[in-house]
C-alpha cells in the first residue's frame, strides 16, 4: 500500500477533527491534530505565567518544554513534560492562548519538525491552519474545510455545552470571529486556503455527507478510496 499524506486546513469549528478521525479510521492512517500542539504550548505559557502574545516571554520557555504525541487506542494524547494534558487544553481560554502563541515565529519553528516527522514516518491526515501551505506543501491531497460563521459557532457551542462548559452562542460566535481574524492576519504562516486545496463547504452537510465528499476528493486525487 502506498503512503498517503493528507493536509486538512480550515477555520475553527468547521469540523476538521471529526472529519479527520473518520478518514483516519476508514483509510487506516494516523491522524495528527496540530491545534493540540499549539494549545499545549499555550497551556505551558499560562502555567509559567508568561504573556502568550510576547515572543520575549515565550521563546525562552521553549527550551524547557518537551512535547510528545502518542496515539493510545487510536486516540491522540499530548504529553507536556511527561504529563498527559487531557482536556485541560480544550477550554475557550486555551483556544485564545493557542491562537496567541501560534502567531509567534519561535513557536511555529519549534513545532514544525514534530509535525513533519509524523508525515515522514507514516501515512497521515494532519489538520490545522497551515498544513497544506507550510508544513506539508507536497501533500498528496489538500482539503480546505469550511462552513458559515453561524453554523461553525453553533457546532462549537453544542460541543462545549456537552462538555459541561458554561457558554452562550453569542460568546462563542464572537470569540470565533476574533480568533479567525487573528489567525488569518498574523505575519507568520497565516491561516489561508492553499492554492491547490479543494474547498469542502459543509454548511449544509451532516457528518456522514462531509466524510463521503472528502473520500471522493481523496479518490479523485490519489485513486484511493475507503475500499482500498
Ligand atoms: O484547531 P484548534 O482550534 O485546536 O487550534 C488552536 C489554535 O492554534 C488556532 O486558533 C490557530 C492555531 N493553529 C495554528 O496556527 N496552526 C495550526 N496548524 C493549528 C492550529
Amino acid at each position: 500500500m502506498d503512503k498517503i499524506v493528507i493536509a486538512l486546513d480550515g477555520p475553527s469549528g468547521a469540523g476538521k477533527s471529526s472529519l479527520a478521525k473518520q478518514i483516519s479510521k476508514r483509510l487506516g492512517i494516523v491522524y495528527l491534530d496540530t491545534g493540540a500542539l499549539y494549545r499545549t504550548v499555550g497551556l505551558y505559557a499560562k502555567k509559567m505565567s508568561a504573556d502568550p502574545h510576547d515572543e520575549k516571554a515565550v521563546e525562552p520557555l521553549l527550551g524547557t518544554l518537551d512535547i510528545d504525541v502518542l496515539i493510545e487506542d487510536g486516540v491522540q494524547q499530548v504529553y507536556l513534560n511527561g504529563e498527559c494534558v487531557g482536556d485541560a487544553i480544550r477550554t475557550p481560554e486555551m483556544s485564545m492562548y493557542a491562537s496567541a502563541v501560534s502567531a509567534l515565529p519561535s513557536v511555529r519553528a519549534f513545532l514544525l519538525e514534530t509535525q513533519r516527522g509524523f508525515a515522514r514516518r507514516s501515512s497521515v491526515i494532519m489538520d490545522g491552519r497551515d498544513i497544506g501551505s507550510v508544513v506539508l506543501p507536497d501533500a498528496d491531497v489538500k482539503i480546505y474545510l469550511t462552513a458559515s460563521d453561524e453554523v461553525r459557532a453553533m457546532r462549537r457551542t453544542k460541543e462545549l455545552l456537552a462538555k459541561g462548559q458554561n457558554v452562550t452562542f453569542e460568546e462563542v460566535l464572537s470569540d470565533m470571529k476574533k480568533r479567525d481574524h487573528a489567525d488569518s492576519t498574523r505575519a507568520v504562516a497565516p491561516a489561508i486556503k492553499p492554492e491547490d486545496a479543494v474547498t469542502l463547504d459543509n454548511s449544509e452537510l451532516d457528518e456522514e455527507g462531509t466524510v463521503k465528499r472528502a473520500l471522493e476528493i481523496i479518490e479523485e486525487k490519489t485513486g484511493r478510496g475507503s475500499g482500498q
